[in-house]
């Protein structure tokens, strides 16, 4: 399957109307805040001498960390936009991107082929895909590390549609970065409670560590205080 004409083009447009500007998007936190606490998870489980893949990468700003702990980063997105951006961030370092749809099972066994049995990190891509995407996704996850990779997922939580509402319910509405997500029809937190572990476990991926955290986020309440969305976080190896 590849995801819908709809889909793809929400993720296009949003994309091609960001700037190449730090945190633009309302999920682009500096990687001190996320790609940072989350290796430090993996590393315990993972060969910082294997490739690391980050999948649905969007402009690359935790890629780039990665490939200060992994001995190689490749970022892959659906969006041609995305990996436009990341290239021109990533410009001289090494870093490397491409346009992939997760969903598209032979580009996903071709890039395997290609790079062999990597790590996988993945922050924010199976709450908000289309629901008939998700369990292709998490195979995606299953497919790219084979027997010696090791994952980190991190995902947000059904408990995200209240502090987005909340965010949302000031005096103006949205603020600015969120109102761009929903303008371009694009859905956080829309998997049900219980939906991505059981997808994952379903994948016959298995569960080494998990936890509850947060998703900072580069936007505030009407309050001042950061948007931090709940989000639950896994590291993972094939059963
Ligand atoms: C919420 S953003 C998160 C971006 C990045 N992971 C981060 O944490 O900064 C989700 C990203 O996943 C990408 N994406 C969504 N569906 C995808 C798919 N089927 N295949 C590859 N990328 C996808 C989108 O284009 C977008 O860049």
């Amino acid at each position: 399957m590849n995801v819908s004409d709809n889909y793809r083009a929400a993720w296009e447009s949003y994309w091609s109307s960001t700037s190449d500007a730090t945190g633009e998007a309302i999920w682009d936190a500096d990687p001190s805040l996320t790609a940072a606490p989350h290796s430090a998870l993996l590393l315990p489980h993972a060969d910082p001498a294997r490739t690391v893949v980050d999948l649905g990468c969007g402009n690359g700003t935790q890629t780039r960390y990665l490939a200060t702990r992994f001995a190689r980063a490749v970022g892959v997105d659906l969006s041609h936009a995305a990996v436009e951006h990341a290239r021109s961030a990533a410009e001289g370092t090494g870093v490397e991107f491409e346009q992939l749809d997760l969903t598209d099972l032979d580009a996903v066994r071709a890039l395997h082929t290609r790079l062999g049995d990597t790590h996988v990190y993945m922050r924010a891509v199976i709450h908000q895909s289309e629901p008939p995407a998700r369990p292709l996704v998490a195979a995606a996850v299953a497919e790219l590390i084979g027997a010696d990779g090791r994952a980190f997922v991190v995902e947000l939580t059904p408990a995200s549609r209240d502090v987005l509402a909340r965010a949302a319910s000031g005096p103006d509405g949205p603020p600015p970065k969120l109102r761009r997500v929903f303008d371009h029809g694009l859905k956080p937190a829309a998997a049900p409670d219980g939906e991505i572990t059981r997808l994952l476990a379903e994948a016959g991926l298995t569960v080494l560590a998990d936890g509850d955290t947060t998703l900072p986020q580069t936007e505030h309440h009407t309050d001042g205080t950061r948007i931090d969305l709940p989000a639950h976080w896994y590291v993972l190896a094939r059963e």
